[in-house]
């Protein structure tokens, strides 16, 4: 039955699944923690229930719970990022930030940049706010900051509208697992000042680093007020808790609370936060985390390399994913499907591209399933691959 009501944005979206049908598949296609990784939070869950429950049983603030905006703002410091409490809004997790970030600054026939490819989450959030999304390709250092100046000329000389935002995953990207180099980091703030842009940072896997030294952040090296960055619990501690956050200048995290339409995140899930961080777990806890899911990827990427002969990827230095390029001719829609037969899940290449793109692509999360699971699924890849040669 058709719907005329249905506004445009959402004419071309068919239903989602309100549970993900995958029982019985081995599960590399979302980015859910480590079960084995999650932490114990059951006993400052009871003291956020009893002895903090006429705070955390009540509407919350709508920035969010002061002594944590207060913990976060210590948190970024250590990584130069001078902001004071009153320039961060608790947000019900990352994607709730990017959603505001569209609330307030996004028209319907405005443009924002994005790379090719991207994080398919934020691509789903962009598309809902009916506008046009100008795609940036990159390498190993991360987003060509060459090709967006380019792109912006060409469209000022064309008379085109000039992007509003743009979306940038330095850290870790989601899928490539690239991050952005310092030069291309300085780079980027540069254009962003010389062209009027505001960067949206999307910074969750920051600390889920293996090897190798930190890349300072975006908004540690902002100058101008260019950046509005975007944190997340998600990575840091557990997904289920839903808390995220935005740091920028007071005027814009002023305006997005009040476009917040949740009467103020959950301030239960707040409180569990502020005295697991206060009683020093956290630091252990990342600690942890960071080591569990080096070992992950180690035992994926040994899989795919022994699994899948002419699969290549970059073996990332963090975050929780591989990114596989397979031989030319490849469809990684039509794999999927094989691939559900031999019960193992990804995502193809088509669910990262704002407009076509290569098909030979896949994502493999390796954050989720136990080791026996990564080799057994990807052997099972390998499997359904070989029954879905190329097509000419
Ligand atoms: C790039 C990126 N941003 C944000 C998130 C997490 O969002 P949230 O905090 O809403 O769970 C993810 C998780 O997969 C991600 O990959």
């Amino acid at each position: 039955m058709a719907y005329p009501a249905y506004a445009q944005r959402a004419r071309d979206i068919s239903p989602a699944p309100l549970v993900a049908d995958l029982d019985g598949l081995i599960w590399f296609g979302s980015g859910d923690a480590y079960p084995e990784i999650l932490p114990d939070l059951g006993d400052v869950a009871l003291r956020a229930a009893r002895e903090f429950r006429t705070e955390t049983l009540q509407y919350a603030p709508r920035g969010g719970l002061p002594e944590l905006r207060e913990w976060i703002a210590g948190y970024l410091a250590a990584d130069g990022i001078r902001l004071t409490p009153d320039s961060i809004l608790i947000v019900n997790g990352a994607k709730h930030g990017i959603e505001l970030a569209c609330k307030l600054f996004l028209d319907p026939g405005d443009a924002i940049a994005v790379g090719r490819p991207t994080y398919q989450s934020a691509l789903g959030i962009f598309r809902s706010w009916q506008i046009e999304l100008i795609e940036v390709g990159g390498d190993d250092d991360g987003l060509d900051v060459a090709e967006l100046e380019t792109r912006l000329l060409e469209r000022a000389r064309t008379g085109r509208r000039a992007p509003k935002l743009i979306y940038e995953m330095p850290e870790f990207h989601n899928p490539t697992g690239v991050t952005l180099s310092e030069a291309r980091r300085r780079a980027l703030l540069d254009i962003a000042e010389r062209h009027d842009l505001l960067i949206l940072e999307d910074d969750p896997y920051r600390r889920i680093r293996f090897e190798g030294q930190p890349v300072p952040p975006l908004s540690s090296l902002d100058g101008g007020g260019r950046v509005v960055s975007l944190g997340t619990f998600s990575k840091l501690l557990a997904p289920g808790i839903r808390v995220g956050w935005v740091a920028a200048a007071p005027d814009i995290v002023g305006r997005m609370a009040a476009l917040k339409a949740d009467g103020g995140s959950c301030p239960f899930t707040q409180r569990m936060i502020i005295e697991y961080c206060r009683a020093g777990r956290f630091e252990p806890h990342i600690a942890a985390a960071a080591k569990a899911y080096a070992s992950q990827r180690d035992v994926m990427a040994q899989a795919v390399a022994r699994e899948i002969p002419g699969a290549r990827f970059r073996l990332p230095s963090g975050g929780y994913y591989l990114w596989v390029r397979l031989p030319d001719g490849i469809d990684t829609d039509q794999l999927l499907t094989s691939a559900h037969t031999h019960g193992v899940d990804f995502l193809p290449a088509s669910r990262f591209y704002a407009t076509p793109g290569p098909r030979n692509y896949l994502r493999l999360a390796y954050s989720y399933a136990p080791p026996t699971e990564l080799m057994d699924g990807v052997r099972r890849l390998g499997k359904a691959l070989r029954q879905s040669p190329p097509r000419p």
